[in-house]
């Protein structure tokens, strides 16, 4: 799946290396709401029955996605992870809900879902049971990819626990097969690269034919270490999973913890830019009945959707290390690049970064218009390959920018430019 243009030589870097997966779904990263990082596998309703794995909390997520202005700035799926069936199949070997924290059962809460004008998913594991000891779907790959359709399900997070390794690429084709033969359109959320990567390096083309998104990395936790530990992996392996990226199927880097515990503002606003220059899924997991106005403004910033959600749906690069900042660059749509700098050091102020060091800056030449976006919303006015501007990025924050080359060149510096870059030619060290 790509898009078709009339220059021959783009046609390769606007396609993915891949056919994706061909469901008709996640054209654009998806976006929506997971129980895990926030809620874990909370299942005493008895003392605590406002945040335990139970309908009626994704009923109040749903109510407040409507109500807050999440579902209008593109947040659509509610979505369940682990501990939600029942810890026995059916008579017929079909998977159930657990009837008492799920009374009136998975069919009713999707058309719950629905009647909102959202979508559900659910969660199951390819291997004999789930990560925290539920049924998996080993030996029930069509039972279960038939029981969620019958359900009205509308995306399936798969989980890789407790499966030989060397039959996890073929139990996530199976599935996939499974989900397609059911006739309904389910988006597929694979976590095969994060189980393989333990073995050996995975085979992402099949993965794209298989899944629409996968993660390749550890679980997010709600901390600073675990977000950069995260983008440190991301740039060691950007060579082998950015091309894999594009319409139809996504890495995903795991959900948005913003609005939580552990992150600082600065923190946070890396987190939101760097998962739209990562064309990652928006997955928040976070409360969203009690939030801080101030992550919730980040989490809805439409200016920072557009450039996830961008059409052209190519994944950013690190592109530069230097004096501990990282320069992260994303082709858009309309020859425009996104920037993100952040700034690594975890100690004293803010501190400056020329924008003429970032590599992609070239579509400058002559003159290019930009706009900050984060830490602050500012026109930036037309600039030039040589502008003097400095960005000021507090510690562990990030400055993110677009820049629109303004030039009856561009299409050839355009060309020139997006070859997919590694970030061993450009580390300046
Ligand atoms: C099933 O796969 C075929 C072939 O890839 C595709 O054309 C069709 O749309 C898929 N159906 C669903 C429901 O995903
Ligand atoms: C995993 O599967 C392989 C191939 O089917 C088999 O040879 C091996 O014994 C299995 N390992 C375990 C621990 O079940
Ligand atoms: C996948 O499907 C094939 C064909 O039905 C079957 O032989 C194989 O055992 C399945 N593998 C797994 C892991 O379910
Ligand atoms: C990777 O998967 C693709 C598609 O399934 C297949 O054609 C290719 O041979 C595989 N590559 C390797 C190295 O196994
Ligand atoms: C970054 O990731 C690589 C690859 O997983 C790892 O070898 C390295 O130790 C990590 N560096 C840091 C600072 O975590």
């Amino acid at each position: 799946m790509c898009r078709i243009v009339f220059l021959l030589a783009v046609i390769s870097i606007l396609c993915p290396s891949a056919e994706a997966l061909d469901n008709g779904l996640a054209l654009k990263p998806s976006m929506g709401w997971l129980h895990w990082e926030r809620f874990l596998c909370n299942t005493n309703c008895d003392t605590d029955p406002n945040n335990c794995i139970s309908e009626s909390l994704y009923m109040q997520m749903a109510d407040v996605m409507v109500e807050e202005g999440w579902k209008e700035a593109g947040y659509e799926y509610v979505c369940i992870d682990d501990c939600w069936p029942s810890t026995q199949r059916d008579a017929q070997g079909r998977l159930q809900a657990d009837p008492k924290r799920f009374p009136g059962g998975i069919k009713k809460l999707a058309d719950y879902i629905h009647a909102k004008g959202l979508k559900l998913g659910i969660y199951g594991d390819v291997g004999k049971t789930t990560c925290a000891g539920y049924p998996g779907s080993l030996g029930y790959y069509e039972t279960d990819a038939q029981t969620f359709a019958d359900w009205g399900v509308d995306l399936l997070k798969f989980d890789g626990c407790f499966m030989n390794w060397t039959l996890l690429g073929e139990g996530y084709m199976n599935m996939s097969k499974a989900l397609n033969q059911t006739g309904k359109s389910i988006l597929y959320s694979c976590e095969w690269p994060l189980y393989e990567w333990a073995f050996h390096k995975p085979n992402y083309t099949a993965i794209r034919e298989t899944c629409n998104h996968w993660r390749n990395f550890d679980d997010v936790y709600d901390s600073w270490t675990s977000v950069k530990s995260i983008l440190n992996w991301t740039t060691f392996y950007q060579d082998i999973i950015v091309p894999s990226a594009g319409p139809g199927g996504w890495n995903d880097p795991d959900m948005l913890v913003i609005g939580n515990f552990g992150l600082s503002h600065d923190q946070q606003e890396t987190q939101m830019a760097l998962w739209a220059i990562m064309a990652a899924p928006l997955l928040m997991s976070n409360d969203l009945r009690n939030i801080c106005p101030r992550s919730k403004m980040l989490l809805q910033n439409s200016r920072i959707i557009e450039i996830s959600q961008d059409p052209l749906g190519k994944q950013g690069y690190c592109t530069a290390k230097m004096d501990s900042f990282e320069v992260w660059e994303r082709p858009l749509s309309k020859n425009r690049l996104a920037v993100a700098v952040l700034n690594k050091q975890e100690i004293g102020g803010a501190r400056g970064f020329a924008v003429r060091l970032i590599p992609g800056w070239k579509i400058c030449n002559p003159q290019c218009n930009v706009t900050q976006i984060l830490p602050q919303y500012k026109e930036m006015g037309v600039q030039t390959q040589r502008s003097s501007i400095v960005l000021s990025v507090n510690p562990t924050g990030t400055a993110l920018l677009t820049v629109t080359p303004i030039s009856s060149y561009y299409k050839k510096l355009y060309k020139l430019y997006w070859k997919p870059m590694s970030i061993k030619q450009n580390t300046i060290l």
